[in-house]
This record gives C-alpha cells, sequence and structure tokens, in this order.
C-alpha cells in the first residue's frame, strides 16, 4: 500500500490544503531546517493518535509542538521563563525546544502525561507556512515528531519521508517536499523548568551560545524529565555503526575529508566541516543501507558545539537498533 500524497511543489494552494489536511485531523509530513516532522493537530488527541500509530511509537512519549510565532508560546505554556523567552527572542525561528511548564492547552497526550510542555518555531519556509496558514484556520499548533519509524533514522529529505513512512499514511495525508534540510541533525532540547537551563539533547544551539544569550550557566543536573531521544536504541541504521575503528573491505565510511578511504572501503560521506557533516550524515547511513552494506565505520568529528550534538547520535546508533 502506498498512499500518502507526495507534494513536490509547495505553493500557496498547496499550503492552504495541507493547512486543511491538518485541521481536519489528517497528517502532514514537512520540512524543517533540522529534520522532516509528521505533523498533525495538536489539540485533537485523534489526529495525534495517527502519529503514534504511523511511528510506531510508544503513547507515552511526549511530542514537540510547532507553532507560529514565539507569540503563540503562551497558549501552550504558563509560567516561562525569563531566560526562557531570552532563548526564543534570540534563537527562533531556528533549531531549539524550550521545555516549559505546559498550560492547560497541552493535553496528556502531547506531554506524555508529564507536565511540562516542549515548543519550537521550526525555520524553514514551508514549515513556517503551513504553520500560519493552520493558525488561520484555528490550529494552534502542529505537533511533530521526527518522520521516521520508532528508533530509526530521521529523515532529512522528503524522499526519505516517502521510504519510512508511506505505507503507514493514508490517501488524505501528505508529505510536503522541501528540500534537503539543511541543519541535520535534530533540535537542540532545553529544559528550561529550572532556575538554570538544562540541556536534554544537544543540537545546533549550542551550550556557549545558550550562555551567552541567557548570561546563565547550563546546568548538568539530572532531573526527571523522561525523553524518547535519550533511550539507547535512537537513530540506528539496518548496518552495524562502528566509531573510531579503521574500515575494512566492505565496510562504510564516513569520516572527515581529510582522511583517505583504505583499499575496499565504501566512502559514504567526506565533510569538509562539521556543519556539512550534521547535514549529510542521516542521508549517509540511509546511502548505506540502501547499499546493503553491513557495517559502516565513523569517524567522530572533533570539538565542541556542533560537533557534540554528532557525536551524541553516533554513539546512540553505535549501540544498534
Ligand atoms: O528537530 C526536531 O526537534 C524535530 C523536528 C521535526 O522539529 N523533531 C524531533 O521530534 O526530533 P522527536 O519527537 O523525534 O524528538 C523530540 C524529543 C523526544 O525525545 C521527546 O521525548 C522530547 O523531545 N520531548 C518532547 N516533549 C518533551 C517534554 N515535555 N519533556 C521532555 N522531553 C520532551
Ligand atoms: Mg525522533
Amino acid at each position: 500500500m502506498s498512499t500518502g500524497q507526495f507534494i513536490s511543489r509547495c505553493t500557496a494552494d498547496a499550503m492552504t490544503l495541507a493547512a486543511a489536511a491538518i485541521a481536519q485531523g489528517h497528517l502532514v509530513a514537512f520540512p524543517t531546517e533540522t529534520v522532516y516532522g509528521l505533523g498533525a493537530n495538536a489539540t485533537q488527541e485523534s489526529a495525534v493518535a495517527k502519529i503514534y500509530a504511523a511511528k510506531g511509537r510508544p503513547a507515552d512519549h511526549p511530542l514537540i509542538v510547532h507553532i507560529a510565532s514565539m507569540d503563540e508560546i503562551g497558549y501552550w505554556a504558563d509560567e516561562i521563563s525569563e531566560y526562557a523567552i531570552a532563548l526564543a527572542r534570540n534563537f527562533w525561528p531556528g533549531p531549539m525546544t524550550l521545555i516549559c511548564q505546559r498550560s492547560e492547552v497541552a493535553k496528556d497526550f502531547i506531554t506524555g502525561g508529564q507536565e511540562t510542555v516542549g515548543i519550537r518555531v521550526p525555520d524553514h519556509v514551508v514549515a513556517l507556512a503551513l504553520l500560519e496558514a493552520a493558525k488561520e484556520i484555528g490550529v494552534l499548533g502542529i505537533a511533530a515528531p521526527s518522520a521516521n519509524r520508532f528508533g530509526h533514522v530521521s529523515p532529512t529529505t522528503a524522499q526519505a519521508v516517502r521510504e519510512e513512512l508511506d505505507q503507514y499514511l493514508s490517501s488524505d495525508d501528505m508529505i510536503l517536499d522541501g528540500g534537503p534540510s539543511q541543519v541535520g541533525v535534530e533540535s537542540t532540547i532545553i529544559d528550561c523548568t529550572g532556575s538554570n537551563p538544562h540541556i536534554l539533547r544537544p543540537g545546533a544551539i549550542t551550550q556557549a551560545m545558550i550562555e551567552e544569550v541567557t548570561g546563565l550557566k547550563v546546568t548538568d543536573a539530572q532531573n526527571e524529565i523522561r525523553i524518547s531521544g535519550s533511550l539507547e536504541n535512537h537513530y540506528a541504521p539496518e548496518a552495524t555503526v562502528v566509531l573510531d575503528t579503521t574500515p575494512q573491505s566492505g565496510d562504510g565510511y564516513i569520516a572527515m575529508s581529510d582522511k583517505p578511504t583504505p583499499a575496499g572501503v565504501i566512502r559514504l560521506a567526506s565533510p569538509q566541516s562539521v556543519e556539512e557533516y550534521a547535514r549529510i550524515l542521516y542521508a549517509s547511513l540511509r546511502d548505506g543501507d540502501s547499499q546493503k552494506i553491513n557495517r559502516i565505520c565513523i569517524d567522530q568529528p572533533q570539538g565542541d558545539g556542533l560537533a557534540i550534538a554528532i557525536c551524541d547520535r553516533l554513539q546512540r546508533a553505535a549501540r544498534g537498533r
């Protein structure tokens, strides 16, 4: 069964249709600057249930609510801390999710029963056009996890979404094609409920950026927040991933461009910067799977900032599915 409507030209008419689909309780996969999301009306329980069904994701895992601008944060969150506002002002639209005290609009089926809600304004013209069009017809936010089956590698192209999910979508659902995601790893998730910000998932908004804008130290205080992204079996391709090992003939290999490719090794990516590394990583892992490579050797990038986010995902991928 192959059913979701694939929209490659995201015209104003297409956005109106997609927003109507969201308002009517259907699913719309859409591009963001991090990865593609699988969206549903965040106030409609039956619509959100379709996300869990399509992803094969356990129903007690919280979802990020995407909004068109920071003006709408007040619908979803209560008692928003001052530093959370500063982060929103500086980094939205952008690759950052803020965890705040939920308002009564954020129901258990969004928060996984927790008292907090994750909120993000994505930085992608198609995502923002969809969010705006949906807002105009009364949708307060679009819940959207990454548009992959649970535990798999996040999709960074519409084609990858189709390969992951098409058989789980219905003919009323849509996949919007907005080209390859430019950041390539999921948003930084920041718990803003404590006196200091705390990073739950590293991403392109780095600790140094957060500290600079808030004037506060990022704490590494462990807290009780459950986060499916911190489960071990996430972000994994079919292939076995091994880190920082010399590849053997027949292995796939991902490393910075200054590393040579040993004889017989299948080079999957040679990024020249950490930004490029993040952008092409997931597509390279998918490429390895489509070539039926059994083992992919990956050299972790050096440094802090975005390299930390990449290493976080690589270490999870190396633990396998
Ligand atoms: O870049 C991204 O964040 C992408 C794009 C589509 O926006 N979305 C994404 O969603 O990565 P997802 O569901 O694949 O990962 C979101 C993570 C999950 O691990 C979830 O547990 C966590 O965010 N999360 C959501 N709400 C939360 C909350 N209230 N408290 C703690 N963690 C939360
Ligand atoms: Mg995900």
